[in-house]
């Protein structure tokens, strides 16, 4: 694989800005998403959008802008001082709370909203945030997919990106039964972990999936990404697509997939956001060390 990249030192510039596409519709989860955002759900005790906020500040990245619709103005508040929430806290000395609010804060400044009017699709989400993106590679996070692992997944992204430079997308082996329900990639050199990308395609038919490596929601991407996206062409769904943007990269630069070492949740499905609300609470030893013998009991009553 190439360990040298060679399409230019400018490239090389350290990934230090994230865009959270969050503009989509949420039908799925209807009603539930209805009144509030699909990114606002919560795992735990946590919404999804601050698990990837957290996920790209552990990774270095300094600016982040959520690409949000109609109906997604709870994402703002989510990010923004709650003055009175604070004092209150604050005056009941109830100083654990008082961190946990404040945790995911950004500083000032380090945070932009761009709205998307109409979701038409994720490459569109991706090309609303170009006045922000300028001519700087950057991460995008899709929050409904939870990644859980010992070493976070945007992190373990960025070093593959200081190696090879070029564009980095994480992957993930599906049956092939569900290879229709996912960006699919055509790989090339795989060393097991690292797959050189040949090619892109959104929601192939089972037939014509080129492999069963899917694409999860993490990528790094050069900023030529968005003179793609300017074309507006429309793919599968009739959406402005990704991954057909990306596939006009592969070939003028660097395009490496990166095997996920930790566990995706589809929090974006019911089955995913209950699966993933389970085994973090499995995970945690505060007062939710009983969910273990709950889920068992639970597993018998019904
Ligand atoms: P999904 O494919 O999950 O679509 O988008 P959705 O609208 O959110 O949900 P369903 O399918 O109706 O249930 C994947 C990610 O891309 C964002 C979503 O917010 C989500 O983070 N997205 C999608 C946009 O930001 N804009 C769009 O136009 C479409």
């Amino acid at each position: 694989m190439d360990e040298n990249p060679q399409f230019g030192s400018e490239h090389m510039k350290p990934i230090k800005k994230a865009v959270f596409p969050a503009g989509g519709l949420g039908t799925r989860f209807l009603p539930a998403t209805k009144a509030m955002p699909k990114e606002m759900l919560p795992v735990v005790d946590k919404p999804l959008i601050e698990y990837a906020m957290d996920e790209a500040r552990a990774a270095g990245i300094e600016e982040f802008v959520f690409v949000t619709g109609r109906g997604k103005v709870a994402i703002q508040n989510h990010f923004d001082a709650h003055v009175e929430l604070e004092a209150e806290l604050a005056a009941r000395g109830k100083e654990d709370m008082l961190a946990k609010i404040n945790a995911s804060k950004p500083d000032p400044g380090q945070i932009a909203f761009v709205r998307q009017m109409q979701p038409l699709g994720l490459g569109h989400a991706v090309w609303c945030a170009r006045t922000f993106v300028k001519d700087e590679p950057f991460a995008v996070l899709l929050a409904d997919d939870l990644v859980n692992g010992d070493v976070p997944c945007l992190h373990e992204m960025v070093e593959v990106y200081n190696t090879h430079g070029g564009n980095v997308v994480a992957l993930m082996e599906v049956p092939e039964q569900d290879t229709s329900k996912y960006g699919i990639v055509d790989p090339g050199a795989d060393d097991g972990r690292l797959v050189e990308i040949k090619g892109l395609v959104e929601k192939p038919n089972r037939e014509d999936a080129p492999s069963n490596l899917a694409i999860v929601g993490r990528y790094i991407l050069q900023p030529e990404i968005i003179d793609v996206l300017s074309k507006g062409t429309l793919g599968a769904g009739g959406e402005i697509q990704l991954t057909d943007a990306m596939l006009e990269l592969v070939g003028s630069q660097p395009f490496h997939g990166m095997r996920i070492s930790g566990r995706r949740f589809d929090c974006g499905t019911k089955l995913g956001f209950l699966e993933a609300n389970v085994a973090y609470a499995l995970q945690r030893d505060d007062e939710l060390g009983a969910v273990r013998s709950s889920v068992a009991q639970l597993l018998e009553e019904f």
